[in-house]
């Protein structure tokens, strides 16, 4: 097991566009790891390789809770097709202690390669489809903070 350090909102990194992914070896499969270590540590539903300092195109979700408990690795994830929107609260790994009220789809698709290289269609809804979206916006440099209605501190 090994953790990554969380880069936290104000550091330069987590506003730059990664690079997509064009080696499938050892060291993106140890990243991959890794980051399942760190989401599951930290109790998160998502996380993207920026924020663990990393400029490539990486996510790895698990939602747990949600009949979905697998661990779900994304790598050059690319939006494909979403339907219906929904306004409802979220949060960040690296914005501890807040949440913002975001419209996300519904329901997303996703293409994508695991570890392997191998292409996988990944869709989801609600909460999935939230955790889906925020990460891939933050390979793009974007926030949820940049998105919010509302932004609230937890209690
Ligand atoms: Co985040």
């Amino acid at each position: 097991m090994a953790l990554r350090k969380i880069v936290y909102e104000g550091d330069d990194i987590l506003r730059k566009n990664v690079k997509p992914v064009k080696d499938f070896d050892e060291r993106l499969s140890m990243l991959i790891d890794d980051m399942f270590d760190t989401l599951k540590e930290y109790n998160g539903v998502g996380l993207a390789a920026p924020q663990v300092g990393i400029l490539k195109s990486v996510i790895v979700i698990n939602t747990g809770d949600e009949g979905n408990p697998d661990n779900i690795e994304l790598v050059n994830p690319e939006i494909i097709e979403t339907e219906g929107e929904v306004d409802d609260w979220e949060g960040c790994l690296s914005i501890p202690g807040f949440s913002g009220k975001v419209v996300r789809p519904r329901r997303v698709k996703v293409r994508a390669f695991n570890r392997h290289g191998e292409e996988i269609i990944v869709e989801g809804e609600s909460i999935k489809a939230r955790a889906l979206c925020h990460e891939i916006d933050h390979l793009h440099g974007i926030l949820y903070t940049d998105k919010a209605s509302e932004i609230t501190e937890n209690e």
